[in-house]
């Protein structure tokens, strides 16, 4: 077609329109595709002309709705990218074993999931790896055409070129040409329904909260506003611990929506890690206790009840250290109200100090918003505060997503101890959070000063901090790193 700036007008309107609904962008090869898709169009309604086209795509949502369909890309097959979905299934397991995870039943949304391989995909691991799981599937797409073919779920020789002859004999049955989902139970596990990913606000209460969302090739036809939407809705709509999975060609998430990311050759898995799981992923320690407890106390204890005349290292280890490091072991099996009962009687400063950090962990794993609200102002009426307990506020402004507080906190914190690498490390990661990023250097910069020898923070120290959207990626690059090294251990 000959472009004339009438044609160019015409183009950009009518792209402008499909962004409009469905989030479509039309970069490269993507204008090509609109070319083809009006023709098509047009084809259904050869009377029309491309103004009448236009008008009737303008004052028709169902025409504009149908142009749409014709522009989405459905390309997908079972068992695309076979090491993200190994990914997924080792989330699932991970979860699986976490206390936290009491409702029983695994809620998975699978985003965009065209003709339904992706879904089914998802429910064959499910089945062959974690057989007994009791989960669910929503798997929705904005086509009623792909939606349509999901629900029938009859595929040809090349879907399935990614499975191996033994799962298609366990989950199809063959006709001459085409290969049908045999099993009614892996069926029964998925809802299909249609969802226009650039409209939702929201998902039905059934749904929610959920735990797991998988979103793989389908934010690469979005704007960044879009993804920008699309990652809050995920986030808020995930349980803690819940995870996104998007495909390795996928754009990120936007870096502000919360998640924990971890990247790998595969893709990236975006986290609602707890806060502290965030901290962890932070600093490699799970939170204040790694401070004090799980390091520098066992050793100093054992170090006392080694070179100290006998009855002295006696008394450490009694009415110091025994109740302590009982509480330690407990506290590391996982049994944080028995932590809490053994160090609840002490009068040992630091004793005090670590249960209240232990009650913080202990409220924010049961209790409610209202609870932590409560610890926080009970903690923060005590005066002066200390700075660990400042630091243990800051951590309940955290889980409460308070960061300016959170950031307050810690500076006050910083000024009373300014030796602490942890919590200029929390505070530069706060403060990175809270948008600002001049300080967040200057706090990685003092953490890495006083951290001598711990190099991961040495990436972040030695950024030349000209380019703020350098620096914020090499955070976010630095934040991956560290999740990485936690998973590993
Ligand atoms: C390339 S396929 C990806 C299929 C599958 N997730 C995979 O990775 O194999 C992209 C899918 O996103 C869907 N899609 C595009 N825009 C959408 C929107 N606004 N809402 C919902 N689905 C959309 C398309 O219909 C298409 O089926």
């Amino acid at each position: 077609m000959l472009v004339t700036s009438s044609t160019e007008q015409y183009y950009k309107t009518i792209q402008n329109l499909v962004n409009g609904y469905a989030g479509l962008t039309f970069t490269g090869s993507r204008s090509n595709s609109l070319d083809t898709a009006l023709k098509l169009l047009n084809r259904r309604h050869p009377q029309l002309n491309e103004l009448g086209l236009l008008s009737l795509i303008c004052e028709d949502p169902q025409i504009l709705a149908d142009l749409t369909d014709l522009l989405l890309v459905h390309e997908t097959y079972f068992f695309r990218e076979p090491d993200l979905l190994k990914r997924f299934i080792d989330l699932v397991s991970k979860q699986q074993t976490k206390e936290t995870n009491s409702r029983g039943e695994l809620k998975i949304w699978c985003a965009g999931c065209s003709t339904g391989e992706e879904a089914y995909s998802l429910a064959i691991l499910l089945d062959e790896r974690l057989p007994g799981l009791d989960y669910r599937i929503l798997a929705t797409d904005l086509s009623l055409s792909a939606l349509r073919k999901a629900e029938e779920g009859r595929y040809s020789q090349w879907s399935l070129r990614g499975l191996d002859e033994a799962t298609k004999k366990k989950y199809f049955v063959r006709s001459e040409n085409s290969y049908s989902i045999k099993n009614a139970s892996l069926r029964e596990r998925i809802t299909f329904a249609q969802m226009n990913l650039k409209q939702v606000t929201s998902l039905t209460p059934e749904w929610t909260p959920l735990d797991a969302i998988v979103c793989r090739n389908v934010l690469i036809y979005f704007e960044k506003p879009c993804i920008g939407r699309l990652s809050k809705l995920f986030f808020d709509h995930l349980d803690l611990n819940g995870f996104c999975l998007t495909a390795s060609s996928d754009p990120p998430l936007a870096p502000n929506s919360g998640f924990s990311i971890n990247a790998g050759n595969c893709g990236i898995v975006y986290t609602k890690a707890t806060p502290a799981n965030l901290t962890h992923t932070i600093n490699h320690q799970p939170n204040i206790l790694a401070k004090s407890v799980h390091r520098k106390r066992p050793e100093e204890i054992l170090k006392a009840t080694e070179k100290k005349p006998v009855d002295e290292a006696r008394e450490i280890a009694t009415t110091n250290g025994g109740n302590y490091l009982k509480a330690l072991e407990v506290y590391k099996n996982g049994d944080c109200k028995t932590a809490i009962q053994l160090l609840s009687s002490s009068t040992n400063k630091n004793d005090k100090k670590v249960l209240t950090a232990l009650n913080l962990r202990y409220i924010s794993h049961t209790g409610k918003r209202n609870d932590i609200e409560a610890f926080l102002e009970g903690l923060m009426q005590k005066s002066p505060c200390e700075e660990d307990e400042l630091v243990v506020g800051a951590l309940a402004c955290i889980e409460l997503k308070v960061l300016r507080r959170a950031e307050v906190l810690l500076r006050k914190a910083v000024y009373l101890d300014r030796k602490s690498s942890y919590t200029h490390h929390l505070l530069g990661v706060v403060s990175f959070k809270n948008g600002d990023l001049t300080s967040a250097r200057k706090a990685f910069c003092n953490a890495q000063k006083i951290a001598d020898g711990q190099t991961v923070l040495e990436p972040i120290a030695n950024i030349e901090y000209t380019d703020q959207a350098r620096f914020c990626l090499d955070i976010e690059r630095y934040l991956c790193l560290i999740g990485e090294k936690n998973n590993n251990e």
